[in-house]
């Protein structure tokens, strides 16, 4: 079996232009939607520490594994992992399809609301009701059609190539997108009242740090947000050509990403407590980002007029470059696993997740049930499947790919014994406490519950 020709599967222009995407893929909804409010409800400072160790123990070796098996491999996930491991790991590919296409079925529905948003933002039509507004933008006829157009963007994005598409799109949104965030976080320390807003995000809560809650939470938090456990970024990876410091790389990713969903958290907490907001956020699991910010906004005048507009262009941006990774796993599987041309396979994936992506447009709980389902439980699922298999099956293969860019013997053998030992007994730990709510998600899936 030959791997199909760099020629034909494209490849990264620059380094930069593959530390850019990787990044932008994991910077998306999860950083502005999520941290914030899993830091604010898991003891702010606590879960915060929580989570970096998490993030530095599990998650930047983890994607460390999926970044030596896409260079090493230089096809798609879907394929590699077979040819890498045998045909004993044929589900794990497949699973990482299924994972792309039931994470960006949900995914894109929520990116059509912030594009909604940013619409409606522009052109200052946003109502002060925001309760009302949500409720009306984020089920029924409305989030379909957004759904549907974000997906188109997302497919036009993917089919355009690697260096054409995926590459040039993050070059323009990823550096404005980084732009906004400074100018908006700075602004907000601007806000009277906004002190209070700090204190709550992070004021720390010691008692939580051994929390299994809090342990669940960050695990589920950090695979999410940095991308890991379905072969995104083991897929931008296999367009690699050089001789790069995988570790490095991944540390990278890894510390913008918790940068920007840091000081994403600066930005919404001072927003809401300046203007006494926090009931509103318990509305939705979404509330802070899509209830409270914009009411807040709203009572800024004209200030608040571009401040929104900033704040949803920003947002947008991030979920674009996120989804455009979900969609190029399934492009890749299609691309490299049926010969399919790329154009195709992307109208074809983006055709098919745009259906199954209605019943969230219509159905929020469904939505929230699909998100714990795939977008927590079987990421980590994948997670540990990629560690065994990096770490038992083809740890030499693997480790000698690493020390294409890292000769630090001590480095890789530690970087070898966090992948062995102690990604795996975090993860099953943390699979143990999701089993229930993973069943009643489950559950709740089937029967399509409202
Ligand atoms: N990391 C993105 C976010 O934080 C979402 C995302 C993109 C993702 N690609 C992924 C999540 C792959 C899991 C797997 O919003």
């Amino acid at each position: 079996m030959t791997a199909p020709s760099g020629a034909t599967r494209g490849s990264w222009a620059t380094r930069a232009g593959f530390l850019l995407a990787a990044v932008g893929s994991a910077v998306g909804l999860g950083n502005m939607w999520r941290f914030a409010y899993k830091a604010s409800e898991g003891g702010g400072a606590a879960f915060v520490v929580v989570y970096l160790l998490i993030v530095a123990l599990v998650g930047v070796p983890l994607m460390t594994s999926e970044f030596i098996v896409g260079r090493l491999a230089q096809e798609s996930p879907a394929r590699a992992v077979r040819r890498l491991g045998g045909p004993a790991w044929t589900p794990l590919g497949w699973l990482f399809v299924f994972c792309g296409v039931g994470i960006l079925a949900y995914y894109s529905v929520i990116a059509g609301w912030t594009m909604r948003y940013a619409i409606d933002a522009i052109r200052n039509s946003i109502p002060s009701d925001t309760g009302a507004y949500f409720a009306e933008v984020s089920q029924g006829p409305d989030a379909a059609l957004y759904h549907l157009v974000f997906m188109v963007l997302t497919t036009v994005v993917v089919a355009g190539g690697v260096k054409g598409g995926l590459e040039r799109a993050n070059l323009i949104m990823m550096p404005l997108l980084f732009l906004i965030l400074v100018g908006l976080a700075i602004w907000a320390t601007t806000l009277p009242n906004g002190g209070s807003g700090y204190a709550y995000y992070l004021r720390p809560d010691p008692a939580k740090i051994f929390s299994a809650d809090v342990l669940t939470a960050a695990a589920g938090q950090s695979f999410f947000s940095l991308s890991l456990g379905m072969g995104a970024l083991m897929t931008y990876a296999s367009y690699l050509k050089s001789q790069e410091n995988l570790a490095r790389e991944a540390l990278t990713v890894a510390l913008s990403d918790f940068g920007v969903a840091f000081v994403a958290g600066l930005i919404v907490f001072p927003v809401i407590f300046n203007f006494g907001l926090l009931d509103r956020v318990g509305e939705s699991t979404v509330g802070a980002l899509f209830i409270a910010l914009p009411a807040g906004f709203d009572q800024l005048g004209r200030t608040g007029d571009y401040v929104d507009t900033a704040f949803f262009v920003m947002l947008l941006f991030a979920a674009l470059t996120s989804a455009i990774s979900l969609l190029e796993v399934v492009v890749a599987a299609l691309v490299d696993g049926a010969r399919m041309r790329r154009r195709d396979a992307a109208i074809a994936a983006g055709f098919a997740i745009t259906i199954l992506g209605l019943p969230a447009a219509f159905n929020t709980t469904f939505l929230g049930n699909l998100d714990a389902f795939v977008g927590q439980f079987l990421l980590i699922v994948g997670g540990l499947c990629t560690a065994f298999l990096v770490g038992y099956r083809i740890l030499p293969q693997a480790d000698a790919e690493l020390a294409r860019g890292l000769d630090n013997v001590g480095l890789r053998r530690f970087w070898a014994w966090l992948v062995r030992y102690v990604a795996p007994v975090v993860l099953i730990v943390v699979l143990g406490f999701l089993a229930k709510p993973t069943w009643q998600a489950v559950v709740g899936l089937v029967t399509y519950a409202r």
